[in-house]
């Protein structure tokens, strides 16, 4: 899969994807992220990007010219799936939306900055809008590299025990059960009987229990959920 991110801060987008399972999704060759700056492809003057908002109001919006130069220059290079803006006036993202697009062959996610984008990118370029929850960013770049992450760890081959993802929580709408490491007894603290039994059919039954019980406690509003 290839992604191509369009941000005016590149630097903060060094380093999320530089370590651990995203760098070896990279390694893999699974995972191909390419970050653009967009003050590189501005038709405007001291590479200006944003500018006042008509009819007035406090806050820079990203003009349209640069970000349809640098969209258009992809398009014409591969087609893309998607063409994603971060904002939080957009759909919350939950796993679903993360296993999706995780088989997708390449997206193009725009991190808006000030007061966000011209809304005539968003009528004219962007197919999906996301936000990672209901609070402001003072960009789109964390929310970026929060999907690319949630992305990119579901493409196959990615993750080295390719059953992890699927034990993960909400993967199947519930929370993970908990889970337990060496030793058995750390403190007088000991791991349930259970899961030392050696009895897989046993374990699974209660770590769906678990599963249950945590979500009843924690997360009711995702037993309703139609996922
Ligand atoms: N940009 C600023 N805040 C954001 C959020 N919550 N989600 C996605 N993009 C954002």
């Amino acid at each position: 899969m290839r992604i191509d991110v369009i941000t005016v801060v590149p630097q903060l987008l060094d380093s999320p994807f530089a370590h651990s399972i995203m760098k070896r999704a990279q390694a893999k060759g699974l995972l191909d992220v390419h970050v653009h700056n967009l003050r590189d492809y501005t038709p405007y003057k001291q590479a200006q990007v944003d500018d006042y908002q008509f009819g007035g109001g406090a806050g820079m919006v990203m003009m349209p010219e640069p970000l349809a130069i640098l969209v258009e220059k992809l398009q014409e290079e591969r087609k893309y799936d998607e063409v994603i803006y971060m904002t939080p006036d957009g759909k919350t993202l939950v796993q679903k939306t993360a296993n999706t697009l995780s088989l997708k062959e390449n997206l193009i996610i725009i991190c808006g900055h000030y007061k966000g984008i011209d809304e005539r990118v968003r009528e004219h370029f962007v197919t999906m809008e996301i936000s990672i929850g209901d609070y402001v960013l003072s960009g789109g770049e964390l929310a970026a590299a929060v999907l690319v992450d949630a992305i990119g760890r579901l493409i196959p081959g990615v993750l080295n025990d390719e059953t992890s993802a699927l034990t993960d929580s909400h993967q199947d709408g519930l929370l993970a059960p908990p889970v337990y490491t060496r030793p058995a007894d750390f403190r007088g603290w000991k791991v349930p009987e259970i899961l030392l039994s050696g009895d897989p059919k046993k374990i699974g039954e209660w770590r769906h229990e678990q599963s249950v019980k945590r979500t009843e406690e924690r997360r009711p509003d995702l037993l309703d959920d139609d996922i």
